[in-house]
């Protein structure tokens, strides 16, 4: 039981609420009170009425339970209160709580009292009705789409994936460090650069944690920050966001070996959590939990090159519209085909050094390659994770700060970090969008995170 169930579940104080004294439960606890009268205070999720006979759905949070309310057997006010009654008024429910099969979460409440805090008024309805909707107008309407089961279920799986990367992080030794949010300089290239006006200077909003945790690991050993992370991307695809939240974690005396273990082992352990903890939401979400019952490290690694060679063959068979060019980036489309080929996640290492960052350190067998990791998830999701080894020469790095055309000024302090002790050192980022976007088989990360910030949207 998670921390939040436990807090969900907690008994129970007595409540006056609706009229006479009964147990405060929520709805996912409710099974602890079979036979028993409860308060539920929630929302009405939906009605359905056939005559004498009223069958409100509630949500509370924590889920969603049908009440049976038989004009017979309930006051008149109640029946009354109940009867019209419009979707996501706020209510105090009091019922008794009976097991049912057939009941979704295996049980039902006989409504014995009720008191509707707010009334939606009826002629301005709750704007998300079960129908349907357009994503343009659910996104719109995001501060009230969150409301649905399916979105809170999404919500509560991120939450898990967020308290399992971080238990796993603090368990294995690492300590949290928080970076800043506002920055001097670059970290990911200059082109996604979110620029601020700092009291007269230029700053920007941190690309990533890495360059300030580097210097934390050099400190403390193994760190890891967590936090949001910002990128001025003009793209719109599924998988892009302009403020995202990533899980770094970087490792002095570390190199690319034990970061694709560290990889493996850390997605594992998530997935298993989320699997256990958080079974139920999977199911709400439709995900086929099958597919993750596989995901156990060892995770199988490829080089680039092989990569491109199994690209290149795939495009002869069709299957890949494009042809892949020797020394890109994977697109899309590439790292789509690619992670489909396998029922784990795939670790991509050695990149050519021309198209990964300025700070990954050169393979010393050939310096063309950089010491880096892409983790690209199964079914066609992409990218999870990117990492690298990193540069630990003072030379090497100052040159390549040169070659990128980046403000040496800026870096001082990063150069710093090889005039003092230098050390192999290695970490990696996860973003937790593209995570939660994979672990529930979404197809779009703007339903990742309570509100998404995208390209074109900034409301609400
Ligand atoms: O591969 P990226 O750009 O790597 C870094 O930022 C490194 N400095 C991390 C490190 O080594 N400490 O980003 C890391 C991850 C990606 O794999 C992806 O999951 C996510 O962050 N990510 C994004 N997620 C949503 N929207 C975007 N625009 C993202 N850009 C990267
Ligand atoms: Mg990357």
């Amino acid at each position: 039981m998670t921390e939040q169930d436990k807090a969900l579940t907690a008994d129970t104080q007595e409540s006056t609420a609706a009229g006479a004294s009964a147990q405060l439960s929520t709805i996912a606890a409710i099974g602890r009170h079979e036979g028993e009268t409860v308060t539920l205070r929630g929302w009405l999720y939906n009605l359905r009425e056939s005559g004498k006979l009223l069958f409100p759905i509630f949500r509370d949070g924590s889920g969603t339970i049908q009440g049976i309310v038989p004009k017979a057997a309930v006051r008149p006010e109640v029946f009354e209160a109940i009867k019209g009654l419009t979707q996501e008024s706020s209510v105090i429910v009091r019922g008794k709580v009976r097991a049912d099969k057939r009941a979704p979460g295996g049980f039902e409440l006989d409504v014995e009292d009720i008191e509707v805090q707010q009334r939606v008024a009826e002629d301005a309805p709750f704007p998300i009705s079960l129908k349907e909707h357009g994503v343009d107008f659910l996104m719109e309407n995001r501060h009230l789409w969150i409301r649905t089961p399916r979105q809170s279920a999404i919500l509560r799986i991120r939450a898990e994936i967020i308290k399992a990367a971080r238990d796993f992080l603090d368990e294995q030794g690492f300590t949290l460090t928080d970076p800043p949010i506002l920055t001097p300089a670059a970290c990911e290239g200059t082109s996604t650069l979110f620029p601020v006006e700092y009291f007269g200077d230029e700053a920007f909003l941190t690309q990533s944690g890495q360059l300030y945790i580097e210097s934390t690991a050099l400190a403390l050993g193994k760190v890891y920050s967590f936090g949001p992370t910002f990128r001025a991307e003009k793209s719109k695809t599924r998988r892009h966001l302009t403020e995202f939240w990533m899980v770094e974690p970087e490792m002095a005396y570390a190199g690319l070996d034990e970061l694709m273990e560290l990889a493996e082992n850390f997605i594992s352990f998530i997935v298993d959590r989320v699997l256990t903890r958080r079974h139920a939401d999977l199911v709400l979400t439709g995900r086929d939990v099958t597919k993750l019952a596989t995901i156990k490290a060892p995770f199988p690694r490829l080089r680039y090159d092989e990569a491109v060679r199994m690209l290149n063959e795939a495009h002869a068979r069709g299957e890949l519209e494009q042809p892949f060019e020797y020394g890109n980036d994977f697109g899309s489309p590439d790292e789509t085909w690619l992670s489909a080929q396998f029922d784990r996640p795939v670790m991509v290492h050695r990149y050519p050094a021309a198209v990964k960052a300025f700070y990954m350190q050169p393979d010393p067998e050939d310096p063309r390659y950089a010491l880096c990791v892409d983790v690209l998830a199964p079914e066609g999701y992409g990218e999870v994770i990117g990492g690298s080894e990193r540069i630990a020469s003072y030379d090497l790095l100052k040159q390549r700060i040169e070659e990128h055309n980046l403000p040496l000024d800026a870096f001082q302090w990063y150069l710093d970090l090889r005039r003092y002790g230098s050390v192999q050192h290695a970490g990696f980022g996860m973003g937790i969008e593209r995570a939660v976007a994979w672990i529930c088989g979404l197809d779009h990360v703007r339903e990742t995170i309570p509100f998404a910030r995208t390209l074109n949207r900034m409301y609400p």
